[in-house]
């Protein structure tokens, strides 16, 4: 009691003390003073929301309560911010204590697979026989599995971008809603996307979105590595990832920074640069129609992608994928200020003053005002909310990050549009949209 009452005091005299709070926090858990423990990692969120430890600690304490509902939000923040173990094994089991037996045996896979320690015969009991079947199916590269991911966060996380959420839909979500109907008309599930455009708005966030909207596995594959790592056996690793995908399908294969395929090539002293460009559209000819395999692809380069990604049956959907309009600007805004302390805000200003911002450039701006607020806070010793003009003023430190993209793009536009490439872009610049 002693630590405790000193923990206390220590908060009284700097209660933005995310460390003292959690070290309180986990005395009341030991003492099982679950609603006081609760509290402190509350407040200890409002503080700092992604802060790991305080969310592992929240989860932990509404697992010890039984409050189960609460555990799977507590834990689907917790994942988002990035894989843990346990955090995976109090979601299994609040969804087994729900009643939700086949969700809790995915994660409780997912959790054996991302850490084999984790293993709970209990559980694993409860959730009937899994013990083993546990580790997926093996493969040549048992690394790879862990790449799987399977994302939280949903089309809701994702501010505007009406036009690309819409075609992913008629790729997969809806295929998969009402697969009858979409083999009648023998329409494709899955297939290839390419999604294109200036730095920061989005692109690789919806990537991410789309497997949360499915409920579906998501791996994203560093080109990089794949190219870097495996030099001489990139083929056959990049086959390995295709091999997995078709059995984790319905799922999200997402290639982020594609160029660097073709940027490979481009560099002939890399040799089989080639091999890995024909291995990879080999790779999407061979996913035949109905796999429910779909593959996503990023680029802010769309000028180094190879004309052969275009063909039918590879990426057949080129999509550009603008900064937002203001709509969306007012979508993103909210979006990142919500779960933060804030005023009133006004939206629709903060929108209109930032025109030609990304998305990752509004959120530079909430987090420069949120160190600003931080900065006062420490000074005043009171609790300094978010408000509007703070806001619009960290917004106007910030140089719209597009402007240099659509420089480069431009020059595309109006000396290589062969073919109409650049339509969609060329459009954007004139207004047309
Ligand atoms: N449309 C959007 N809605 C919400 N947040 C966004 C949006 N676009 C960008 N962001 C924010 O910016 C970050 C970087 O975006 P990202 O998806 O990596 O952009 P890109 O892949 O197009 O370069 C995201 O993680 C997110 O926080
Ligand atoms: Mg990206």
């Amino acid at each position: 009691m002693e630590e405790i009452r000193a923990l206390q005091q220590a908060l009284g005299v700097s209660p933005e003390n995310v460390h003292i709070r959690m070290l309180l926090a986990g005395k009341l858990m030991e003492r099982e003073m679950f609603q006081q423990a609760e509290a402190q990692y509350r407040t200890g969120l409002k503080i700092s929301p992604d802060e790991r430890e305080l969310l592992i600690g929240l989860s932990r304490c509404y697992a010890a309560q039984g409050k189960h509902s609460a555990t799977l939000e507590a834990t689907a923040y917790l994942l988002e911010v990035g894989p843990c173990g346990e955090g995976m094994i109090l979601r299994a089991r609040a969804m087994a204590a729900l009643g939700r037996i086949d969700d809790a045996r995915d994660v409780y896979l997912d959790a054996v697979a991302y850490d084999s320690t984790l293993v709970d015969e209990q559980l694993a009991d409860l959730l009937g026989g899994v013990r083993q079947a546990g580790t997926p199916e093996n493969t040549d590269d048992p690394e790879a599995i862990d790449a799987f991911e399977r994302p939280s966060i949903d089309f809701a996380a994702v501010g505007g971008m009406d036009e690309v959420k819409e075609a992913i839909n008629m790729r997969i979500v809806h295929p998969l809603r009402n697969r009858e109907l979409f083999e009648a008309y023998g329409k494709r599930m899955g297939g290839g996307v390419l999604l294109y455009g200036p730095p920061g708005c989005g692109k690789t966030l919806l990537a991410r979105a789309t497997a949360g909207e499915i409920r579906s596995r998501f791996y994203s594959v560093g080109l990089h590595d794949i190219l870097d790592m495996w030099i001489g056996n990139s083929e056959k690793h990049l086959h390995g990832v295709f091999e997995q995908a078709r059995r984790c399908a319905p799922c999200v294969l997402f290639f982020d920074e594609v160029d660097a395929l073709a940027a490979s090539r481009a560099d002939l002293r890399h040799s089989g640069g080639r091999n890995v460009i024909n291995q990879f559209l080999s790779e999407m000819d061979g996913l035949s129609s109905n796999e429910g395999v779909l593959v996503l692809a990023a680029t802010n380069t769309p000028w180094y992608i190879d004309s052969a990604f275009r063909r039918p049956g590879r990426f057949d959907r080129m999509i550009f994928v603008p900064p937002p309009d203001k709509p969306a600007r007012i979508e993103i805004w909210r979006l990142h200020l919500e779960n933060k302390p804030t005023g009133k805000i006004d939206l629709d200003k903060l929108a209109g003053q930032t025109k030609g911002f990304s998305g990752a450039d509004i959120r530079a701006a909430v987090d420069l005002a949120v160190e600003d607020a931080l900065a006062r806070a420490m000074k005043t010793g009171r609790r300094e909310l978010l408000e509007t003009r703070s806001l619009a003023a960290a917004a106007g430190r910030i140089v719209p990050s597009t402007t240099e993209w659509f420089a480069t793009a431009r020059n595309y536009v109006t000396y290589a549009n062969e073919g109409g490439a650049y339509d969609d872009i060329a459009n954007y610049l004139r207004g047309g949209r």
